[in-house]
């Protein structure tokens, strides 16, 4: 059975625009943000509060927060890796944050300069402290389903480290398709894997990259296994700095198209959405890769 009502986690602002080579002035990330809330979105993960060396993109975390015109009922979720970003979130008074990390080891040291157990022993305190400030904690779990330079991942491993995760205290799992190449057998089979641990189903997130195509088959899969919390980036944008071969997010108008031909609500206007993608392409200099996008312009 499928579920009536879906939450989609927007992350344009962040995991879009982090990979894109325009860097966007922060009055128009403003913007991007207000119109992502207008559409209807209740979760917009804004900015990442990481070393601006690594990702130039989010250098602007704090000045783009202060202009955030901040909703009552939704939710800015921003990415911490550590104490040092835990600690400039709070002082902003951000009130959701997300600990990002990686069942292969390559991709950890690659993106995170640790190794897994190192990352997991930088986010316990992260996460210990969030919560006791009441803030909401995901954790996101990178090469869920492949991965470029270890290839196949085994489930016993995906189990281990979103185990381990969860009892760090995380409120919520993002199981991240990262280079975008599952498909909807191993997507069931991670799931399974995981709901049958006792994760419940309610507090896991499916993020999967467009790469191949794959990611609405996967997202329908994910919905019959009762998951109803869905990333997903505005036009598709996005990738990540530390994989290269990542492309896009599935793209939220493709979402909303999928979920409402189901007859799935999202409380988001699609119409809206296909606007803000073609303004934000136009700024960015490039189309938008979204199917639903190019089909509904104009
Ligand atoms: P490091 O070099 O090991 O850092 O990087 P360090 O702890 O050794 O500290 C070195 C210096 O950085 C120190 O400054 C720290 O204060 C400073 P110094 O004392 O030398 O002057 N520093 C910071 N400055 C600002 N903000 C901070 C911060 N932390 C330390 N938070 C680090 C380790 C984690 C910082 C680095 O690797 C990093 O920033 N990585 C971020 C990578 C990233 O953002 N990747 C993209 C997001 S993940 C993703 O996209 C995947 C996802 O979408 C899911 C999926 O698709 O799979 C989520
Ligand atoms: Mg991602």
């Amino acid at each position: 059975r499928l579920p009536s009502r879906v939450t989609i986690y927007e992350v344009g602002p962040r995991d879009g625009l982090q990979n894109e080579s325009t860097v966007l002035p922060v009055t128009i990330k403003a913007e991007f943000v207000a119109r992502l809330v207008d559409a209807g979105h209740t979760v917009v993960e804004a900015t990442s509060f990481v070393h601006p060396k690594w990702v130039p993109q989010m250098a602007d975390a704090e000045e783009l927060w202060r202009m955030i015109d901040l909703t009552p009922g939704v939710r800015y979720p921003v990415l911490v890796p550590n104490s040092r970003g835990l600690r400039r979130a709070l002082d902003l008074g951000v009130r959701d944050v997300a600990v990002f990390g990686s069942v292969t080891e390559t991709f950890s040291r690659r993106n995170l300069n640790r190794t897994v157990d190192e990352s997991l022993e930088m986010f316990a305190p992260v996460v210990a402290d969030a919560r006791e400030g009441g803030l909401g904690v995901r954790g996101y779990l990178s090469m869920c389903f492949g991965d470029p330079w270890e290839g196949e991942v085994p489930v016993s491993r995906v189990l281990e480290v979103a185990t381990r995760m969860w009892r760090l205290g995380c409120t919520e799992l993002s199981l991240g398709d990262t280079i975008g190449v599952a498909t909807p057998g191993r997507v069931s089979a991670v799931l399974d894997a995981l709901i049958t641990s006792g994760i419940p189903v309610g507090s896991i997130a499916v993020h999967f990259h467009d790469t191949y195509g794959q990611a609405l088959a996967n997202t329908l899969t994910a919905l019959h296994k009762g998951v109803t919390t869905i990333d997903a980036s505005a036009g598709g944008l996005g990738g990540c700095p530390y994989a290269g071969s990542a492309t896009g997010n599935l793209a939220t108008e493709d979402l909303l198209w999928h979920l409402h031909g189901l007859g799935i609500e999202t409380g988001i206007d699609l119409r809206k959405m296909v606007d803000t993608s073609v303004w934000l392409a136009h700024h960015l200099g490039r189309s938008s890769p979204s199917r639903t996008v190019t089909a509904l312009a104009g």
